[in-house]
């Protein structure tokens, strides 16, 4: 199941973008789920102070992070998108959230073009991956409209059936490289960063989707902490990868060739490489860092 999440911009109870978002739920093509995130005006407002991860923040993230693509709509304000949409988008933006989700952008009015520009340069710059074919207008000439009525009206929904087909298939095509992903930037209060293994392995289990901790990200590198213990269930990434085994011992098995590793060993993987640890000792555990485009860098 292809698994979409959808947020509005608009916090009004009859708003028209949420119902085009409602409508792409009922119109969504056998396989794919488009789930309604109905909690901006929950979100505390972004603040680059605030040392920890506010509930309601963590729960947008945790529900993103359980989703394959996101569905956006946004009303214009004075000519730019909302400021509830935009304050979500700020937060995301520095917990790195977006990158390469799959997302399509949705123009939910016939007229208004400037907050649909900023959200597509908005959504550009947070490096989501917005999908050609996917980001179309739905051209409502009201406000006043229900889900109903765009989901039966064949003008409204030719291009939200058109969105969610580009989606999906763009996802079926290339998933999201979750392992790339750095869903926790911690905000050092100066230029550098610094975490103990210690420090690592007390940020607690890896979040859903993901077999490590993130532990650091900055522009294309993330950098994880991973501790596998009885099987190591890691697939090939996309993306270059260096480990520096931090503790412990165990066996580095690639296609042809397997090596004892232990810590301070440091190995790297280029993309799409089939790797994995086997015959772990206790206490094994290794940073993992991912950078560079996905497909890897050239030699
Ligand atoms: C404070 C405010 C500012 C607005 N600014 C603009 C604007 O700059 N350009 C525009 O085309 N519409 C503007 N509108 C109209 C809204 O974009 C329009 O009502 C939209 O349908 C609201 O989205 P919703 O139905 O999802 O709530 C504004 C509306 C409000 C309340």
């Amino acid at each position: 199941m292809t698994r979409l999440l959808a947020i509005s911009g608009s916090l009004r109870r009859a708003s028209s973008n949420t119902a085009v978002l409602e409508a792409a739920a009922a119109l969504a093509p056998p396989g794919v789920e488009v789930e309604l995130y109905r909690h901006l005006g929950d979100l505390p407002l972004f603040d680059p102070d605030e040392p920890g991860c506010p509930p309601a923040v963590a729960r947008l993230r945790e529900r993103l992070a359980a989703c394959d693509g996101l569905l956006v709509a946004s009303p214009e304000y004075m000519h730019s998108v909302s400021a509830a949409l935009k304050n979500a988008l700020e937060w995301l933006t520095a917990s790195g959230d977006l990158m390469d989700l799959p997302t399509a952008a949705l123009n939910a009015s016939n007229r208004a073009h400037r907050a649909y520009d900023n959200l597509l340069d908005v959504l550009a710059t947070m490096d989501a991956r917005l999908v050609d074919g996917a980001c179309v207008t739905v051209p409502l000439t009201t406000n006043a409209v229900t889900a109903d009525r765009v989901a039966a009206d064949e003008a409204l929904a030719g291009p939200l059936r058109a969105s969610l087909a580009a989606i999906a298939a763009a996802i079926a095509e290339r998933p999201r490289a979750r392992d790339t992903v750095a869903p926790v930037a911690p905000r050092a209060p100066g230029p550098c960063f610094a975490a103990t293994v210690h420090d690592a392995l007390a940020m607690g289990p890896p979040p859903p989707g993901n077999h490590a901790v993130p532990v650091f990200g900055h522009g294309s590198l993330v950098v994880e902490m991973y501790a596998p213990r009885d099987r190591d269930l890691q697939t090939p990434h996309a993306r270059d990868e260096l480990y520096v085994i931090a503790r412990g011992t165990s066996l580095f098995v690639e296609p042809g060739g397997s090596r004892e590793v232990g810590a301070g060993t440091f190995l790297f993987v280029p993309a799409g490489r089939p790797h994995r640890f086997s015959r772990m000792s206790p206490d094994f555990a290794t940073w993992v860092c991912f950078y560079g485009p996905d497909g890897g860098e050239r030699p």
